[in-house]
């Protein structure tokens, strides 16, 4: 299963993503969780050490392969390059692996749909497809903030899209705009999942507000989030709660998986 978790600015999609990355590995799946916000933080809400961490350069940064993959010459805008390079070997080599739960950072590019044309745009396209529809493990896709990246290339293949959205009036309204650019996109499915839930009352506040998508889950607001972050620790450690609460998303996801 290949999911897109997308939502508002600071909703909790970077901490559901490393909680649900657990969850599929704890029980035996291999997982690619892949960093598309153009400021990485999911290596270190996964807990990956630090020299890992270093030791990785997100895919937009790497000049020479995009150039040598490309066939795109440094400094000649506008010159011929291939649109199809290939990709197939990038996530193998330019990951990282910690505890079952594979790590690749794209880096800061455009990926809008239309927009740009660039040997990098293209590679990260071409790369991001190629995991989506080749890839066996399950693909965790963290994507960043707000609606303006949303393209075919990136939302088309995936199974599933969960907008995550707080108990608060704004990050639904978020959500109803992904929902409008991803039904241009013709995405089968898409689901809400609430985020820093108190109540039942934000609960009902997240059901009745929802712009007419199911809601697949909820993550309580917890203070272990913060606790792992200041220690580098992944939240599935340090939250048993928070690990319940990811496994029945994981059970739902399955239910619909068996469904289609
Ligand atoms: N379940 C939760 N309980 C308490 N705090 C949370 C929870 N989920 C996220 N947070 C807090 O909210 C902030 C944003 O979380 P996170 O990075 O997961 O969101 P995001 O949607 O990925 O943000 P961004 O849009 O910047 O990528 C962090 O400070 C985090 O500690
Ligand atoms: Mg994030």
């Amino acid at each position: 299963m290949k999911f897109a978790i997308t939502g508002k600015g600071g909703v909790g999609k970077t901490t559901l993503t490393s909680l649900l990355a657990y969850a599929y590995a704890a029980r035996g799946d291999t997982v690619m969780a892949i960093d598309a916000d153009p400021s990485p933080c999911l290596g270190p809400a996964l807990g990956f050490p630090q020299e890992q961490l270093k030791g990785i350069r997100p895919i937009a940064e790497m000049e020479e392969l995009i150039l040598e993959r490309t066939g795109a010459q440094k400094g000649t805008y506008g010159a011929f390059f291939k649109i199809n390079p290939r990709t197939d070997d990038i996530p193998d080599r330019f990951s990282a692996l910690h505890r079952g739960i594979r790590l690749l950072e794209l880096g800061a590019v455009e990926m809008g749909g239309s927009g740009c044309i660039c040997p990098e745009s293209v590679l990260l396209k071409s790369l991001v497809s190629n995991i989506l529809l080749y890839r066996g493990e399950v693909v965790l896709l963290d994507m960043y903030a707000g609606v303006e990246h949303l393209s075919r290339a990136t939302t088309d293949a995936v199974d599933a899209m969960l907008i995550v959205a707080e108990p608060t009036a704004r990050s639904l309204s978020t959500a109803a705009q992904i929902r409008d650019l991803a039904g241009d996109l013709k995405l089968a499915h898409l689901y809400l999942v609430g985020s820093k839930v108190e109540s039942q009352a934000d609960r009902d506040f997240i059901a009745q507000n929802s712009p007419g998508l199911p809601v697949i889950g909820y993550v309580s607001a917890d203070p272990a989030v913060r606790q792992a972050d200041r220690t580098g620790t992944p939240v599935y450690d340090l939250s048993p709660k928070l690990v319940a609460e990811a496994q029945e998303i994981v059970a739902a996801l399955d239910r619909i998986a068996e469904k289609a």
